[in-house]
């Protein structure tokens, strides 16, 4: 997994999030710039990830190593993703690189300020429903060869603990097919008591993701 970061319009297209949504104590993630963007507008958001153990300069440089290495993935399977919005692979990298830039400009407050606390799924550091939306962008689901299933089920279980709602795109792999584990995570939450549904969002990139999983503890 690469540190790689969207911005704070394809977080609310990813997730639906309306300005109540963005009323609500949010849990974020990654080297994205929704927080320092979402900060900026008011909201209360904490973000959590592993990379935010790192000084801002060690994932800078993570970056600047891993940038040619994702561009020319992204151009050899340029088909598996659609353009009409981000144009080209260089415009992408360029959008990419801006929201980065964002969140490497912020983090140093953010840490400070508690709104950026390293910590990996399954276990997180926050109290039980310490927030009432948890948003969790390119990790579960889209990684499924590499995380199991029970660690889908464990990350989820802890979403769901922390947070009062869960929302997590996309729901498809790499391969941009539906996540082989996406049936037995919710039929697991299910039996928990959990209310779970796939709802249709607006985000459109890469191909065959066009839901979000929506977990409400009820
Ligand atoms: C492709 S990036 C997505 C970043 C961001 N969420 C976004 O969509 O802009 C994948 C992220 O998953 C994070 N990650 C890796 N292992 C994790 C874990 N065990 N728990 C939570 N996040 C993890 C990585 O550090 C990385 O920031």
């Amino acid at each position: 997994m690469v540190p790689w970061g969207r911005s704070f319009e394809e977080y609310q297209a990813m997730f639906g999030l309306s300005e109540d949504d963005l009323n609500r104590r949010v849990l974020g993630c990654g080297p994205a710039s929704f927080n320092a963007e979402a900060t900026g507008r008011g909201c209360q958001i904490t973000s959590c990830d592993p990379v935010y153990q790192f000084e801002a300069e060690e994932i800078r440089r993570r970056i600047d190593d891993v940038y040619p290495e994702i561009m020319a993935k992204l151009q050899q399977r340029a088909d598996n993703y659609h353009w009409d919005s981000l144009g080209s692979v260089e415009q992408l990298g360029e959008v990419r690189m801006r929201a980065m830039s964002k969140f490497l400009s912020d983090f140093d407050v953010g840490i400070r300020e508690g709104r950026y606390v390293s910590a990996s799924l399954p276990t997180l550091p926050f109290p039980d429903s310490g927030f009432d939306l948890a948003l969790c962008s390119h990790y579960l689901f889209l990684y499924s060869d590499h995380v199991d299933g029970p660690a889908h089920l464990a990350s989820m279980r802890e979403l769901c603990r922390v947070a009062t709602e869960v929302r997590v795109f996309p729901v498809v792999s790499l391969d941009g097919k539906v996540s082989n584990h996406l049936d037995q995570i919710m039929t697991a939450l299910s039996a928990d008591g959990i209310n779970v549904s796939l709802q249709p969002v607006s985000y459109r990139f890469q191909k065959g993701a066009t839901e979000m999983l929506v977990a409400k503890s009820v």
